[in-house]
């Protein structure tokens, strides 16, 4: 018993110096999504959505929740805020080509309209993140507009 007694305080301190560590925040300049917006011009319920549900792991600016402090649930986040960002990033949007912005907008329909996003481990702690039909159909609505503006575009850009 004491063996098990002893593994337990050693986790137990290894937990409590961790805490000393964590990963590098993802708190950039909120006016950094100001482009994707103008460009893109969503409707007042639709941007919304988006900053409630998306933002946090598709853009530089998350807000963190208070177990954001706790390592290593800190680490997992910021796992998924990567992940998030590597693929879809509203923060760099003109940075990205008209044929890779059009393709995103693709991937957005499908991944909303097969409730792929929000990640499911987001909705779990922000259930008001579930979206309902109705808030899909405007998302979807929306993407499409902007992909048939992408279309009327020069493709090389
Ligand atoms: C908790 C973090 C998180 C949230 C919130 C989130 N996403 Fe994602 N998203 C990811 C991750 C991680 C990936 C990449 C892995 C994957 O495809 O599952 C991704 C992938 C995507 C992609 C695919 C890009 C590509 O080229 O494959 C799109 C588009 C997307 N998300 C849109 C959205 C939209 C729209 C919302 C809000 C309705 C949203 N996401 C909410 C984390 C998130």
């Amino acid at each position: 018993m004491k063996i098990v007694k002893k593994i337990f305080l050693f986790l137990l301190i290894a937990l409590v110096i961790a805490q000393f560590f964590g990963p590098e925040k993802n708190e950039g300049d909120l006016a950094s999504i100001d482009a994707f917006l103008a460009e893109t011009n969503p409707p007042e319920d639709v941007k919304l959505i988006l900053k409630e549900t998306c933002f946090d792991c598709h853009s530089d600016v998350t807000r963190y929740p208070w177990y954001d402090k706790i390592t290593p649930v800190n680490y997992w986040l910021a796992g998924h805020v990567k992940d998030g960002k590597k693929h879809f990033n509203v923060s760099n949007w003109e940075g990205n080509s008209v044929k890779r912005k059009d393709h995103k907008f693709e991937e957005l329909i499908e991944m909303v309209e097969d409730k792929e996003m929000p990640l499911e481990s987001y909705t779990w702690t922000h259930s008001e993140a579930k979206l309902t039909d109705a808030q899909i159909k405007s998302v979807v609505d929306w993407a499409k507009l902007v992909r048939a503006k992408y279309a009327l575009m020069p493709k090389a850009e």
